[in-house]
């Protein structure tokens, strides 16, 4: 691990603005300058190549959140900061956050992995309406055109899933390449936004939000570093793959460490 315990990850920028709040409630996602700088990114960077060759993660676990939880203090602070809490605190409209969700590596090489006939992830949503969360997420590598760049449906958080389903079967089926009713979908949506995510840009979104990825056409690497705030009540998804990375000193953090990854009732 290459954290050497200086504060180069600690954020720089102000908090949000009205209008980007805003944003984020009517659209599902806000791009900010990367709050953390390319110091920080380095550091993880590094931890990534001397922890690369590990990845015989137990299937109980999201092996993208072990690989996240594997860069170790660093990342923890990083998600801890005030800053950071304030912010989905304001975004989610409540007094009380926990991480519920983390992960860092390469998404899209994982889902491809079932036998698609490209890298590339198809349309769904990590929730719906109902399940009120914020993502951070920075890309380590440029997601351009050629590197399958996420693809959001803007506002479809805020419609149900059955709807939105139906909105990309019809679009589908009106491509004329099907002879049934498909079962997944990477159907271009009129109203969809590429995001090609560069690493000096930090995107802030809920994955309530619809979304997919383009194809990925070129070689190289497409990493991303993200992890997703819950008001009270909500997912603890990798609670378990804290307590597993952390083994030796979970149980001896503070209260509030433990509250915020979840691992309290
Ligand atoms: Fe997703």
């Amino acid at each position: 691990m290459a954290y050497n315990g200086s504060n180069t990850c600690r954020i720089r920028s102000k908090m949000l603005t009205d209008t980007q709040i805003s944003h984020f409630y009517t659209h599902g996602f806000i791009l900010m300058k990367n709050p953390f700088g390319e110091a920080c990114m380095q550091q993880i960077d590094q931890a990534d190549s001397s922890n690369r060759k590990k990845n015989n993660w137990s299937n109980d676990f999201n092996k993208l959140a072990c690989q996240f939880l594997t860069v170790g203090e660093l990342v923890l602070e990083m998600v801890e900061q005030p800053k950071l809490i304030e912010m989905a605190k304001q975004l989610l409209d409540c007094d009380e956050v926990h991480i519920g969700a983390c992960g860092f590596g390469e998404a899209l090489k994982i889902i491809s992995q079932d036998g698609r006939p490209f890298q590339q992830v198809d349309w769904h949503s990590d929730g719906g309406p109902e399940v009120k969360q914020v993502s951070f997420r920075t890309a380590l590598d440029c997601h351009h055109s050629g590197n399958a760049p996420l693809r959001v449906l803007p506002g479809s958080h805020l419609r149900l899933k059955a709807e939105v389903w139906e909105e990309l079967i019809q679009l589908e089926i009106a491509s004329g390449q099907h002879q049934d009713i498909p079962s997944i979908s990477f159907v271009k949506h009129p109203a969809e936004v590429e995001i090609m995510l560069d690493p000096r840009w930090t995107l802030v979104w809920t994955p309530s939000c619809w979304h997919a990825t383009g194809i990925k056409t070129t070689i190289g690497l497409r990493r991303a570093i993200g992890w997703n705030y819950f008001p009270r009540g909500g997912r603890t998804r990798d609670a378990a793959a804290v307590k597993h990375i952390f083994s030796n000193q979970w149980e001896s953090w503070s209260l509030q460490r433990q509250k915020l990854w979840g691992l309290l009732d």
